[in-house]
Parts: C-alpha cells; structure tokens; sequence
C-alpha cells in the first residue's frame, strides 16, 4: 500500500542522519501534531460528510504527505487518498467519493453510504532531513435518517373496556439504529400492571383497556441523527353507559328526581349517560299500574295536559356494544295536583324484602325492568338497605325535604306482552 511505502523509506536513510545534525540548531523542526475532533462523527447517508483534521509540522519545504485509510469489521482495512504535498492521488476503488483538498487534512466524504460506518486513520507523515509522523482515529457512524412513523392500532375497528385488550404498534420503513418511545397526550407514556412495552418498545399492549386509554398516543422513532414523530391515533373504546342523568328546565325541579309543571305547559326531558358508541335512549311511563313504552330517543316532550296527575317516568339507555345497560326514574306531578304523600308505615323487614328482589335481579340484562315506587319509613333506614345500583333514587332519598316524598324502587321483569 501507498503509505507503506513511505513509511520504509530506503532514501531518507540518509536525510535523517543530516537532519539531526540541523536539529541541534533548530529546535522542533519536523516534528508533527495530528489534531481531530474527539467525539463519535455522525453521517446521514446519501449527505455529503467532512471528517475535519488539522496537522502542524516545524517545517516548510519538506514533502508532506496526507493519508486517510479506513477500517471497518465488514471491509478491512483500506487505503482511501493520499496527497504529497498539494498533489492528490486518489485512490482508484474509492477516490470518486473521498476528496481532500491540501494543504488541508480534513476528508471529504461525498455522499455517505452506510458502508462508511468505522474508524478512519489520518497520518501526516514529513520527510526531507528527517522523517517525522503522527496519525490520529475518528470513528464515524452513518445512519439513515427516520421516517415518518405510522402507528396502527388492534382490534382495528375498537376495544370494550375491562373486556379487551389494545396493542398499539409503531413502524418505520425508513431509518437505522432507531428507538421507539411512546407518548399519551404529548407526555411519555410510563410502564405499569396495564401499559406493556416489548422489548424493543415497538409495542405497546394494554390488557385490559379502560375508557380512560381513550387519548391520543403518539410514536416517537429516533436515531442519532434525526426524531420523526407519528400522527397521534386514538384507539377506538368501547365504554359506558356512564353518569347517567334527567335534565329538565330547573323551575320544573322540586327535588331530585322529582318535577312538577303546571296544566298545559310544555315539558322536556334530557336523558344524557356517557358511552360510546351513543347509548340507545328508551323511555316508559308508568300510571295507574300501567307501564307504557312510550318514546326512543335522549329528548322526552310531555304535553302536561294530556298527562295523568302523576306518573312515573324512566328512561333506559342501552350501550348495544358493551352490553350495559343504566336506568334513571323520576316523578312528573301536574302541579294542580302537588299533594305530599303519606308516608307509609312499613316495617324494615317489607323494606328489606324489597331490596332482596332488586338483588336478585342481578345480572345485567334482567335490570332491564320496571320500577316501582316505594314508600319507606325513614331515610336513616333506607341507607342500611340501598340497593347499590339504584343510585338516582338514592339521591331524592338524600333531598332534604325529601322524608315527605320518599320513594325506593323494586324491580319488576319486563312483561311481555
Ligand atoms: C483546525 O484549525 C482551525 C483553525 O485553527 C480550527 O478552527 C479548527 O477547529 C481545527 N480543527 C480541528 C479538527 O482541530
Ligand atoms: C514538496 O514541497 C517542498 C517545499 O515546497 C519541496 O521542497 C518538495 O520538493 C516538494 N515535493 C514534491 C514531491 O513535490
Ligand atoms: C419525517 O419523515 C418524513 C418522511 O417519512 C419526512 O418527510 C420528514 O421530513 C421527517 N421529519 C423529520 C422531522 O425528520
Ligand atoms: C388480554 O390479555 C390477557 C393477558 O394479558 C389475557 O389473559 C386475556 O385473555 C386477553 N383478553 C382477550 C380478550 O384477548
Ligand atoms: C386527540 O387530539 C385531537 C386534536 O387535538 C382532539 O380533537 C381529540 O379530542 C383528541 N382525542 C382524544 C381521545 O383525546
Ligand atoms: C348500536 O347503537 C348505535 C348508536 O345508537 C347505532 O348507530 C347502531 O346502529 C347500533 N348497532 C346495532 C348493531 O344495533
Ligand atoms: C294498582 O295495583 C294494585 C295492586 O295490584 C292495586 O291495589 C291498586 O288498586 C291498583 N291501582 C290502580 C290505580 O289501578
């Protein structure tokens, strides 16, 4: 190899001997200082990369040659240019992309392929009384910059909360040495008994989903030299019904769950529960011991004159995905007609009683039922025996003035009709 040659120079024998005789007068003359960067050089492949060098030598009018050889575990070791003084000699397998420019030392590497990755050697060698050299390391590391990552989401078409389990992957067609790092709603997104990332953080797995995974999750793919992040995705969730709950005009409101209205007003209804997909909203009326289905839909319109006194409505919302069903039930009185109820004295045992039916309703489908209203002795008495599920009837329990109007509810099988 060419710097082989130079380094066993038969020739300068001779000048060597001269030139330390000329030292002792001198000083440094000859000698050389290699100086380069000392850190990790990074490429982007297909870009042009300069690996900057910097020598100095006590002399001026000496040949001085510039080598830049390459060693890397796939191709060896190789020699890539060689100048002697500002004369270049490519070398002929790699000279089209290694280009030094002397008097600087500095390897121009245009464009970078990822073969480049490994350790280039520059040595500045000067001969002429004396022979003198110094050579110094960089390692380089090319990569291909990442692209856009793209996350895809199983089961594709949606999850149902406490039943499914989510895996979120992330994929690049571009980019070396990548790392994946995943963010919810813009923060990184931390391990935990729910949140499982393989090893290589390509994936993440979340047994089971919640509606609380309901967010946007964003991929972030990075290598040294560039980050590409990940349009975020939601995965589809299946939950609910949640919070369910009546609204009407607040002057129509005496106490919860219960609404009053003069003759011939017109009346509404909202019934809103949190669910996706949207709930499927039913609502029943139910007077003088009849139980009528009467409307579809989260909006109930009552004509109040065309009401009885009082009746009892309910609305019922469906999740058709989840399977979950909740129910609200409350009191519409024509105003004209607003009569406290006695209250009934029955003992705790009936009332007791009354809860176990409701319990023994217990899987969720046989909710699906009427209610009955109740009168119970005492609110204290009520709270030892709520039934769990029956949370808004609960609440007109709790209304202040409410031990003058208080109502419980057994349930009742839908009857066929
Ligand atoms: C080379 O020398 C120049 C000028 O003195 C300096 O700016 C540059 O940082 C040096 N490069 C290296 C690799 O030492
Ligand atoms: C290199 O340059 C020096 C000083 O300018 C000169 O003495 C020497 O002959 C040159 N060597 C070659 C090979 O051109
Ligand atoms: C992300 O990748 C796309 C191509 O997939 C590229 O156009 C874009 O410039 C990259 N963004 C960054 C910040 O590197
Ligand atoms: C969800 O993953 C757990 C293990 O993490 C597994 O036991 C369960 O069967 C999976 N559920 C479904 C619906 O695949
Ligand atoms: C995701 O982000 C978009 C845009 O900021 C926002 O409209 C949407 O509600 C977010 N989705 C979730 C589930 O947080
Ligand atoms: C489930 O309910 C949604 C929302 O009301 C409705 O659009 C959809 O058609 C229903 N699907 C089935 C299978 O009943
Ligand atoms: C409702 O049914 C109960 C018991 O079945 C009965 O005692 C009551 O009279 C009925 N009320 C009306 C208004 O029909």
């Amino acid at each position: 190899m060419g710097h082989d040659a130079l380094m066993d120079p038969f020739s300068s024998k001779a000048h060597f001997l001269l030139y330390e005789i000329c030292m002792l007068t001198i000083g440094s003359y000859g000698d050389v200082t290699v100086t380069v960067p000392n850190v990790l050089i990074l490429g982007t492949v297909g870009q042009p990369l300069l690996l900057p060098a910097n020598y100095t030598t006590g002399t001026k009018d000496h040949n001085i040659q510039i080598t830049w050889t390459f060693q890397s575990q796939s191709s060896g070791s190789m020699l890539l240019v060689t100048a002697v003084n500002n004369t270049l000699t490519p070398d002929m397998e790699h000279g089209h992309r290694f280009f030094l420019s002397p008097p600087s030392a500095s390897l121009l590497i245009n464009p970078v392929e990822l073969r480049d990755d490994g350790e280039y050697t520059i040595k500045v060698t000067v001969s002429g009384m004396k022979l003198a050299s110094a050579s110094r390391q960089l390692i380089v590391q090319v990569n291909v910059p990442v692209s856009k990552p793209v996350v895809r989401s199983d089961p594709a078409w949606g999850a149902v909360e406490y039943v499914d389990n989510a895996t979120l992957s992330c994929t690049v067609t571009r980019g070396t040495k990548v790392i994946y790092q995943w963010l919810k709603d813009g923060k990184p997104l931390l391990p935990s008994s729910r949140h499982i990332f393989s090893s290589d953080n390509k994936m993440l797995f979340i047994s089971p989903v919640l509606k609380d995974d309901l967010s946007n999750y964003t991929c972030v793919a990075k290598n040294p030299i560039s980050m590409n992040e990940s349009e975020p995705i939601a995965p589809n969730i299946y939950y609910g019904p949640y919070d369910l709950m009546v609204k009407s005009e607040p002057r129509f409101k005496v106490s919860e769950g219960v609404f009053t209205a003069g003759k011939g007003e017109p009346v509404w209804f909202k019934c809103s529960a949190n669910s996706n997909p949207p709930n499927v909203y039913s609502w029943f009326q139910k007077a003088d011991n009849k139980t009528t289905p009467i409307q579809w839909g989260p909006v109930l319109n009552i004509k109040s004159e065309k009401v009885p006194d009082k009746a009892d409505y309910m609305c019922c919302v469906y999740n058709n995905i989840t399977g979950k069903r909740d129910e609200t039930q409350f009191t519409f009185i024509l105003s004209a007609t607003v009569v406290k109820e006695e209250l009934y004295h029955r003992s705790p045992a009936y009332y007791t009683q009354a809860h176990q039916v409701s319990e023994e309703r217990e899987p969720p489908v046989d909710d699906y039922g009427i209610y009955e209203f109740v009168a119970v002795p005492e609110p204290a008495q009520f709270q030892q025996v709520r039934p769990e599920k029956l949370k808004t009837v609960y609440d007109i329990i709790r209304e202040p003035n409410a031990h003058t109007t208080v109502y419980e509810v057994i349930c009742h099988s839908p009857k066929t009709s």
